[in-house]
């Protein structure tokens, strides 16, 4: 390029991330993890009740949201923090807490904008890999990596784009081994396997939990998500985080969504019921996969997962390669049964030939 400045040589190292960011409308999307068929009508309502003229006039408050979500989360209101998606609060909690040059502990492969956020604090990242027969968390490796000096431990539990999780036991193990580091646990798909570090916040003063809007909630538009910590973690990161970065209608959406537990609770059944059918189709194929805790399924597809994807969008389903970082592997978000049902003989008419 011939024109413009120097960027900050950590901005300058780092590799380009580019999801896709269109032409996803109008098709089964099941790549993204999202929720496949909507918010709860709750939230559509609600947010029409209060969507006036005067309202956006005004700054955002949170004073109700943090009320409402603290009641829900079941802690204090100073022990959570409203973030612009768990992306905001990745990127909250490193700038609050990592330095240049300093230490940040990741698996591999995870959710990419760990090493995103950690990259442009201009940290040195470090990753532990999953293990490859089973994509099982590699706990003993990973406890023998952490170092006195390692600043963030970032976590996936479950993880994306394994599936796979971590137990209780073993988040304390890594909480015991890292107490200098900021440690976050991150429970994007906590609805759906049910195992939640988040009560361990009082015990752990460097533990950090994570929430988010976007996978359950199917508020992933909204950008709203919460981080967990101590009171005096959290008044930190609260002098990191940009004051209004939360927009007035995701805190809205997030106070209608979480009053809603019956329209979460009907959607985790029905996807860990479509999850068993990805399951059965795909052994019924000869298709091997890797058993999951979230709403997302990763198989093995050999040669043939980028031709797959490719052809199941032109059959209008999108599903996520994730070759480049798990050998011939491809991810698929699991929606509803009728949803995964079309997926299925979409799949099946393909994959036998
Ligand atoms: C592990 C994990 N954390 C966080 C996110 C994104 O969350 P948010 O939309 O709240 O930024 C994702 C999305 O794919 C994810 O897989």
């Amino acid at each position: 390029m011939s024109s413009g400045l120097k960027p900050r040589p950590a901005v300058e190292r780092m590799a380009p991330y580019t999801p896709p960011t269109g032409g996803r409308a109008g098709k089964l999307r099941l790549d993204f993890n999202e929720n496949t068929v909507g918010c709860s009508p709750r939230v559509i309502e609600f947010l029409q009740r209060n969507l006036t003229a005067d309202a956006l006039t005004v700054y955002p408050e949170y004073v109700d949201a943090m009320r409402e979500l603290a009641a829900f989360f079941a802690v204090a209101p100073g022990e959570l923090l409203l973030s612009n998606g768990t992306d905001e609060a990745i990127q909250v909690l490193i700038n609050t807490f990592v330095d240049v040059g300093d230490d940040v502990l990741l698996l591999k492969p995870s959710y990419a904008m760990y090493r995103f956020y950690a990259e442009l604090a201009g940290a040195t990242v470090r990753e532990v890999e999953y293990r490859p027969e089973d994509l099982s968390f590699p706990l003993d490796e990973f406890l023998a990596a952490i170092r006195p000096e390692t600043r963030a431990i970032l976590v996936a539990n479950p993880n994306n784009p394994t599936g796979t999780g971590l137990d209780l036991a073993g988040v304390r193990k890594i909480l015991e081994a890292a107490p200098q580091a900021a440690v976050l646990i991150d429970e994007a798909y906590f609805e759906f396997c049910g195992v939640t570090a988040l009560p361990l916040v009082r015990q752990y003063p460097n533990l950090f939990v994570s929430r988010t809007f976007s996978k359950v909630y199917g508020m992933a538009a909204m950008r709203c998500g919460c981080l967990f910590s101590s009171v005096a973690n959290v008044r930190w990161m609260h002098k990191a985080q940009s004051p209004y970065s939360v927009n007035m209608l995701a805190a809205l959406a997030a106070r209608a969504a979480v009053q809603d537990r019956e329209y979460v609770a009907h959607y985790v059944a029905e996807v860990l019921a479509a999850r068993e059918m990805v399951y059965a189709g795909l052994r019924k194929l000869g298709i091997p996969f890797f058993p999951s805790q979230a709403n997302f399924v990763l198989f093995r597809a050999g040669e043939r997962s980028i031709p797959i994807r490719d052809a199941l969008r032109e059959r209008g389903v999108l599903i996520r390669d994730r070759s480049y970082e798990i050998e011939g592997c491809v991810r698929v978000t699991i929606g509803n049964r009728a949803q995964i049902e079309r997926f299925l003989t979409e799949l099946e008419a393909l994959w036998i030939r």
